[in-house]
């Protein structure tokens, strides 16, 4: 019997049109574009301004363009996964709301919640369904809209999140094509490094959360920091192991985007040249679930059929791993 595989053959993203400079963070906090630019690498993120605009704004807007784009219609689609950790409510899914929004029927959908992961994690989930053989076309959309949850009186965080939306198309192929392995990781005794302290079902919002400013991200960086750079490369060092493939193997490592320097350290583990590494942190900073659909959308036509492709992420939770593909198209300039 041939092999059944999940092959990305879509790709989009939104993003909203204001741009947050450092140089206007710096008239916020006690900060400086030399600062940012030197420890993290941003220069500017988007912000979703206005009033009730929630996830589902950046994440319908890529998936109405992902359809139109892949000639796809909404009533074609089986299944749409939303990764997020900024959902609109609590419930309903975000999910619904986007397939609502883009007039998605006849699907099924759902959120899942791995942070800087979540991209990653979902789209091995949105993988699993394919290769069924019952999902046909699966739309998996990674958005955040980081600022609603980002303290902007507080300079240790405020420079690093943005808000976007990146939204990919999923189909069955029996080619030597799509997504071919994963090696995922949690430690949950991370979750004190990097979390929202309030507004779960443990401290529900009250007037003492709110005061004491903890519906927003608190991160202790360094530690974070540290598990990033050595567990993001581990687990991408050990899916080319298990899979055979040697530095010059490797066409592009799609990296999550937190810290340049995390990026930089995982492809000198690798053996990798910085030219075979997606970077576009500089103009969006951490969007969360959607760094690496974002990616993909930038490079997608500089990527070709056939290419061998590493995923790695690492994000709260702590949550981590690394997925191997194949690209399966080219894309016509
Ligand atoms: O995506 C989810 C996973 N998250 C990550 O991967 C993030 C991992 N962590 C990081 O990327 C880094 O730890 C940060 C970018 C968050 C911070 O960089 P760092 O090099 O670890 O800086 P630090 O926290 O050690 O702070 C160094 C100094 C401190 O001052 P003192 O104590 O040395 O006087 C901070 O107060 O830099 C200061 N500082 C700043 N200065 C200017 C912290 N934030 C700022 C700022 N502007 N925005």
């Amino acid at each position: 019997m041939e092999t059944l595989r999940a092959a990305i053959t879509g790709v989009n993203a939104w993003f909203p049109e204001y741009r947050l400079t450092n140089d206007e963070l710096a008239t916020m906090v006690d900060t400086s574009d030399e600062w940012i630019m030197q420890r993290v690498g941003i220069k500017e993120r988007r912000i979703l301004k206005g009033k009730n605009q929630g996830t589902s704004v950046l994440g319908a807007e890529a998936v109405k363009g992902l359809l139109k784009k892949t000639g796809t219609r909404a009533d074609e689609v089986d299944l749409l996964i939303c990764a997020t950790v900024t959902p609109d409510m609590m419930f309903p899914a975000t999910a619904n709301i986007i397939s609502d929004k883009v007039g998605i029927k006849n699907a099924f959908s759902f959120d899942l919640n791995a942070a800087c992961s979540g991209f990653l994690f979902a789209l091995q989930t949105a993988a699993e369904y394919v290769k069924s053989g019952r999902y046909k076309k699966v739309i998996l959309v990674g958005a955040d809209k980081m600022s609603s949850i980002t303290d902007y009186t507080d300079r240790t965080t405020c420079p690093l999140f943005g808000d976007a939306a990146g939204a990919i198309l999923l189909e069955p192929t029996t080619q030597d094509m799509g997504i071919i392995d994963h090696l995922f990781h949690t430690e949950g005794s991370g979750r004190q490094f990097l979390y929202l302290k309030a507004g779960g079902s443990e401290r529900p919002a009250s007037h003492e959360t709110v005061d004491a400013r903890e519906h927003f991200i608190f991160q202790e960086g360094q530690t974070v920091f540290k598990f990033a750079v050595s567990s993001m490369a581990d687990v991408a060092v050990e899916v080319m192991k298990r899979n055979k493939l040697e530095a010059r193997d490797v066409a592009w490592l799609v990296p999550h985007q937190a810290n340049l320097r995390i990026i930089d350290a995982t492809g000198r583990r690798m053996g990798l040249d910085p030219s075979q590494i997606m970077i576009n942190i500089e103009k969006f900073g951490n969007t969360t679930a959607a760094t690496i659909p974002l990616c993909l959308w930038e490079y997608e036509d500089r990527m070709k059929r056939g290419d061998n492709i590493i995923l790695a992420a690492f994000g709260g939770g702590f949550t981590w791993g690394a997925l191997y593909l194949k690209w399966a198209y080219d894309t016509k300039k």
